[in-house]
């Protein structure tokens, strides 16, 4: 006995840190020690939840960024103490987490036997098994008592035999793992009818429809080129399970989320099994019975910032802790006068909002700052909007009204001493533009340096000013050609400086000519060049200032991305288009894009483009052949596009395989007749089929192998516009490697350099 206890100091105090995958009997685990599994593949360790101090016991994928929990084993019971082991119980052989003297939990908890020869170890497919070496039996494992995700390998299932069911249940909260609405399950309807279904409280709320040809009706699985899950399902009289195997994800998991939806590790959605509402909409969701008569089809949760008019509406907090957010939807819902809700701290609890069903009474906050609430909207009737409106239209006026008598009373008071002020900060403007020569032209400039359209000389100490001293918390990020800062004029007026590197090669003169005919480039979807400065040897562009921030910011986030339905996307790709042709028009100025990415299109209020960095070239100098260089400008206009409809980046298929990229995706999906598969899932409900097809099909035309096949601007907006124009088949698109096209490199190589390197404009040779 004092042997054992010795052995078991001695071991504790001697388990190293990593590479170890086996507990054996008299082993600890402590609160920051972890198993690793022979592979490196997944870790078990404890971990702490930081919003409510709960720590837990937990595997993840090694080498995940985010830790996503694959498994947990104390849901329910989180250790609140500052010490906790993981051990195999000496007396009851079963695996234990104590905290203190106490067992806190059994783990494994249906076992007995002799303790003697028993190790617990965490495999590379990430079950962590107890076994028995005596006689090799498993006396417990993690992959039988699933939490809420499902990895390759895994059974979600039943065994008849022996009574064992394999379900998911999502958890209460993203903070909290306990058990929350919604479990899934492996329901087959017979032999033929194999399917999973998700309960919500245990009343069927979506199935997947049947598993046919490796995918599911419902489901979203294999849509994807390159990767693939492997569906298998065994149906026997002893066992029926469902489960997969993953071709080319990195760390595969299938995670049930809390309100009910199915995702991947990287938020994929595999199934919008979130949002049903008791109504067989077609897309899964079962109809249920008992649809409470106030509410109609086309009732729905909508996620939106703002706030509800606290003297119209009632609120009212249920802090069960055990409700989750779909208990609150569900509550909700099922209440006639509710009118959207949120749930309360940490996930749990349900807050409502009451009021007439037919005023919502809610008023957005487009900026974003209140908590977004899910409130209920109805597509059927506009009354809600309209009232809002009349609402906020007097009050709004009467703002802009205010402004303007005041802007007035200030604009007269202070005009003399303005006039002076200004007439001295146009003097030491002028004195600095004649130091640096003259302008070529310089009846183009206004000298009020307020109102005209044309190009305006900023003062360095203006600009000093106006960014606090390039402080960087006015720095809005950095492009290619430079540090870009916010910055606010003495006269409230809000502008983006760039402050172009020192790269560029061209002289003062010479600077001043191309700002001003770039200044001149005035159209909807370009972002409008104020002005200029140049201090010493520094040179800067002043832009008007976009609140709203680039397309690449919503694009490739998978909550954002939802703001930007297929008519917005749509009115984006045209937009950039449009802004294309009106640069490309003045091609006698030679204003040639060399950089237009998803980041260089800026996106106003209403989401409408405009593209940033324009006319770049010039300043830097670049000397092109200009046919030429439109022409791949049109590719970098299909990447573009490519990249809007996926919602993917043509980069984001790099780490992968080197010779794969997005426009290589979609043209061999396009080859085998699947280009739909390359539709961005958030897509799926605002979506025209035709359009899709239309603006994927004139995508490829613009990357074809052949620079001579591509599309003028022009042509390209005709075809996306003109639904009933016939287009081209398109060929073989460049972007391949090791083939035939010498493009393809440097323009990969390009996307890469605009990042690192300052001189974002490499050389390209087309064909
Ligand atoms: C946990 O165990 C490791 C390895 O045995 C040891 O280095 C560490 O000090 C222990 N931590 C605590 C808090 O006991
Ligand atoms: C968690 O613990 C830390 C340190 O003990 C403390 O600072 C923090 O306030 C705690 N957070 C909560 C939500 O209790
Ligand atoms: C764990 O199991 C033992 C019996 O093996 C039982 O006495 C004990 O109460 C259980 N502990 C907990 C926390 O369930
Ligand atoms: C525990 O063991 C009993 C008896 O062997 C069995 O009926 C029961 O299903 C088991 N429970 C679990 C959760 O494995
Ligand atoms: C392990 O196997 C040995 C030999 O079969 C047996 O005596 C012992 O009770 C088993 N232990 C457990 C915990 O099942
Ligand atoms: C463990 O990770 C390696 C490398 O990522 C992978 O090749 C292997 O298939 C993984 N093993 C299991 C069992 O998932
Ligand atoms: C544990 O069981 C294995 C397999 O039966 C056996 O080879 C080994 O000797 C046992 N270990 C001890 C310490 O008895
Ligand atoms: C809290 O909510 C759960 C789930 O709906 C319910 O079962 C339970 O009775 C509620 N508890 C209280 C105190 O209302
Ligand atoms: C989250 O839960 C913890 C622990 O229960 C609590 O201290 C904290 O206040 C909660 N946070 C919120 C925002 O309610
Ligand atoms: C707001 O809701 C109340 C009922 O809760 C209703 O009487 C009122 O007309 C609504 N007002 C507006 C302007 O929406």
């Amino acid at each position: 006995m004092i042997a054992l206890i010795i052995f078991i100091i001695l071991t504790a105090n001697h388990f190293p840190v990593t590479g170890v995958s086996t507990l054996k009997s008299g082993d600890q685990l402590n609160l920051t020690s972890h198993l690793i599994s022979p592979g490196s593949n997944f870790t078990l360790g404890f971990f702490t939840i930081p919003e409510t101090n709960n720590t837990y016991l937990g595997i993840w994928y090694t080498n995940d960024e985010q830790f996503k929990k694959v498994w947990v084993a104390n849901p329910s019971t989180p250790i609140i103490s500052s010490s906790a082991i993981v051990v195999i119980d000496q007396n009851t052989g079963k695996l234990i987490i104590a905290t203190g003297e106490s067992t806190h939990l059994n783990v494994s908890d249906n076992q007995s036997g002799d303790s003697f020869n028993l190790t617990a170890t965490l495999q590379d497919n990430g079950n962590f098994q107890l076994k028995n070496e005596s006689d090799d039996q498993i006396l417990w494992q993690s992959f039988d008592h699933p939490i809420n995700v499902l990895l390759p390998g895994m059974k979600l299932g039943s065994n008849l035999k022996t009574g064992r069911n394999w379900i998911l249940t999502s958890w209460l909260s993203d903070q909290i793992p306990d058990s929350g609405a919604f479990t899934l399950s492996w329901e087959p309807n017979g032999e033929d009818d194999q399917r999973i279904l998700v309960r919500q409280r245990d009343q069927p709320y979506w199935t997947s429809g049947s598993l046919k040809n490796q995918n599911f009706e419902f489901m979203n699985v294999n849509n994807l080129l390159l990767f693939r899950y492997d569906l298998d399902y065994v149906y026997t009289d002893e066992e029926r399970y469902f489960s997969y195997n993953s071709i080319n994800y990195v760390n595969p998991m299938w995670i049930l989320r809390p309100h009910g939806r199915i995702v991947d590790g990287n938020d994929r959605v595999i199934s919008s099994s979130d949002l049903c509402y008791g109504y067989d909409s077609g897309n899964g969701c079962v109809a249920s019975s008992n649809t409470p008569q106030c509410r109609s089809e086309s009732d729905k949760f909508s996620p939106m910032n703002g706030d509800f008019a606290s003297d119209m509406t009632r609120r009212s907090v249920d802090d069960n802790s055990s409700l989750s957010i779909g208990d609150c939807m569900m509550n909700c819902w099922n209440d006639c006068g509710c009118l959207g809700f949120i749930t309360g701290g940490n996930g749990s609890g349900c807050i409502r909002w009451s009021g007439t069903k037919s005023v919502s009474n809610f008023s957005v906050d487009s900026l974003g700052n209140s908590v977004s609430k899910f409130v209920l909207v109805s597509s059927n009737s506009d009354k809600g909007n309209d009232a809002k409106i009349l609402i906020w239209a007097p009050i709004v006026a009467g703002i802009f009204l205010l402004l303007f008598c005041f802007g007035l009373w200030w604009y007269v008071k202070d005009r003399k001493l303005k006039q002076e002020e200004r007439q001295k900060r146009d003097d030491r403007r002028f004195l600095e533009l004649m130091a640096s020569e003259s302008f070529r032209d310089s009846g183009d400039i206004d000298r009020d340096g307020r109102k005209g359209s044309d190009m305006v000389v900023f003062s360095y100490a203006a600009i000093v000013a106006a960014t606090n001293d390039f402080s960087d918390e006015n720095k809005l990020g950095r492009g290619g050609f430079g540090p870009v800062y916010k910055g606010k004029l003495s006269d409230e007026r809000e502008i983006a400086i760039k402050r172009l590197s020192r790269t560029s090669r061209q002289g003062l003169v010479e600077f001043k000519n191309e700002l001003i005919l770039i200044s001149k480039l005035q159209h909807t979807n370009l972002v409008r060049v104020l002005g200029g400065c140049v201090h010493e040897e520094e040179k800067m562009l002043i832009y008007e200032y976009m609140p709203n921030k680039s397309l690449d910011f919503f694009l490739f986030d998978e909550t954002r991305k939802a703001l930007l339905d297929w008519p917005k996307r749509r009115n984006v790709i045209e937009g950039i288009a449009q802004g294309l042709l009106y640069l490309h028009k003045y091609s006698r100025m030679r204003v040639i894009h060399r950089d237009l990415k998803a980041s260089n299109v800026l996106l106003d209020q209403s989401m409408n483009p405009k593209i940033a960095d324009f006319g770049m070239a010039r300043i830097f100098k670049q000397d092109e052949t200009e046919a030429i260089t439109k022409r791949v400008v049109g590719t970098y206009f299909g990447v573009l596009i490519l990249e809007i409809v996926s919602g993917r980046r043509n980069s984001s298929f790099s780490h992968l395989d080197q010779t794969i990229n997005l426009v290589r995706y979609a043209w061999e999906l396009w080859q085998q007749g699947d280009a739909l598969e390359l539709q961005d899932p958030t897509l799926a409900d605002t979506c025209d089929i035709d359009q899709l097809l239309r603006t994927i099909h004139v995508a490829l035309l613009c990357v074809q192998e052949n620079a001579a096949d591509r599309p003028e601007m022009s042509d390209v907006i005709s075809m996306l516009v003109n639904e009933t124009m016939q287009l081209p088949v398109p060929k073989r698109s460049a972007f391949f490697f090791g083939g035939t096209s010498s493009m393809s490199t440097s323009v990969e190589q390009k996307s890469k350099d605009c990042s690192i390197n300052k001189m974002s404009i490499t050389e390209m040779e087309p064909r």
